[in-house]
């Protein structure tokens, strides 16, 4: 198989590490991948749908993997399927109509209430009823929760502990246009607690495989406190997703929204990520995504001891039932190293040391670059993503910060307590 996959942070690494082990693999292509992926695929250049187009028909592609979601949510999946020559590629990634389980949070949480998909309670507003927004504001408890329907690059979230800030910042977004156009519709939404895990399905639209779940540490600071980043590290199995509360994920939330799909008469192909809240031992969906995730994909490939490319293969001709899965008994843990200011400001371009000297991990690439005399530098906030897998958390966290400790760049930051939340 001739596979071209479409991104360049940690998750498409992740990604690019399990297709070039695939036996299945011949040509191996990423657009625009990054200095670490050259060691699995070649690295080309490609902008547009119709580039893209062009090139799969001249190196043959047979399968192409749509990595992040915004080309999903563009529709790249329609693009392919349109076109005469393109429509017999196999693409790993729902059509347009599709994608809008993340594209539109309005969309994602309609659904979810038609096909009684445990999820928060909410209401979605225009600028033509902020009044109504207010009083709806009123009738929830603190802290409030306000989403930009459309994609906003992971910031459309705000979570608020006032009543009049939440009023404020809901005209902010519906009048100013806080996230642009993004923010047009609110989606305000009744605040879940508990503790949140990620869940990972491959789907052909009536099969799925169960991919292994993960967690995320998605806040900057140690004891999960600071702002949001887009993953500070990530673990899988997580110790609470035990069999009881999994077996309520796929009855409660899997299969009816695999159902719902096809009672929609929406075709879904690709991954489906349920991000879920643990409500006292219930899931609720806080959100879906069309994509897997970053930094959870790190952990999650890791543990993957099956061939991905098969079952890309089987997924395009609908018999992903018949797919063996084998997923890896051990831990892995992901740790991110990031560039020192992240997720506000920060800057790039410094050498990063030390990757010669790693032992028993893998390190993904996330936001590097080459220079001309080849050293690696930083290009991005999350730069490399360090994981292991051994035989307990503990031993994989060991591995992950005894190579970290081999590894430096001028402000060098990663969270030291990655999983310590889950060995209480
Ligand atoms: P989202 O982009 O929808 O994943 O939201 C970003 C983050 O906000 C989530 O990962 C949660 O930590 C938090 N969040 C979103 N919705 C809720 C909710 N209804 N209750 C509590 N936390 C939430
Ligand atoms: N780690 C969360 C995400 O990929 O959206």
């Amino acid at each position: 198989m001739n596979i071209l996959l479409l991104g360049s942070g940690g998750r498409e690494s992740a990604l690019a590490r399990v297709i070039a082990n695939s036996k299945r693999t011949e040509h191996f292509f990423i657009s625009s991948g990054n200095p670490g992926m050259e060691e699995w695929g070649k690295c080309v250049s490609l902008n547009g749908f119709e580039e893209i187009g062009s090139f799969c028909q001249k190196e043959k592609i047979d399968i192409l993997v749509v990595g992040p979601e915004q080309p999903l949510v563009d529709g790249i999946g329609d693009y392919f399927s349109e076109q005469e020559s393109l429509k017999n590629i196999i693409v790993v990634g729902p059509n347009k109509v599709a994608a809008q389980l993340e594209g539109s949070k309005d969309f994602s949480k309609d659904f979810m209430f038609r096909y009684n998909i445990p999820t928060a309670k909410y209401r979605t507003f225009t600028k033509d009823n902020i009044q109504e927004g207010k009083d709806f504001l009123r009738t929830l408890q603190a802290p409030y929760v306000l989403k930009a329907d459309g994609l906003a690059a992971g910031k459309g979230v705000l979570i608020l502990n006032s009543l009049s800030e939440a009023e404020e910042e809901l005209e902010n977004m519906l009048k100013n246009e806080k996230f642009g156009k993004a923010s047009a519709k609110v989606v305000i939404e009744e605040y879940l607690s508990g503790v949140e895990c990620s869940v990972f399905v491959l789907t052909d639209g009536d099969n799925y495989i169960l991919l292994p779940e993960a967690k995320d540490y998605k806040r900057v600071g140690e004891g999960d406190t600071g702002l949001n980043t887009g993953g500070m590290g990530s673990i899988s199995p997580v110790p609470f997703c035990d069999k009881t509360f999994m077996q309520k994920v796929e009855q409660r939330i899997i299969q009816p929204t695999i159902e719902g799909l096809k009672k929609d008469k929406i075709h879904y192909q690709g991954f489906i990520f349920f991000g879920l809240m643990n409500v006292k031992g219930d899931p609720y969906v806080i959100e879906y995504n069309v994509r897997m995730g970053d930094p959870e994909s790190e952990s999650v490939f890791a543990r993957f001891d099956s061939d991905i490319v098969e079952a890309f293969e089987l997924m395009g001709k609908k018999e992903l039932d018949k797919y063996q899965l084998k997923i890896s008994e051990k831990t892995a843990t992901t740790v991110m190293l990031c560039s020192g200011g992240y997720p506000e400001n920060y800057e790039k371009g410094k050498i990063i040391n030390g990757l010669d000297k790693v032992q028993n991990a893998i390190v993904y690439h996330a936001g590097t670059k080459k220079d001309n005399e080849n050293n690696i530098l930083t290009n991005g906030g999350r730069v490399l993503a360090v994981t292991c897998l051994a035989d307990d958390m503990q031993q994989a966290l060991n591995l992950c910060y005894e190579n970290i400790n081999k590894i430096s760049f001028d402000k060098m930051y990663y969270r030291k307590d990655i999983g310590k939340d889950l060995m209480k």
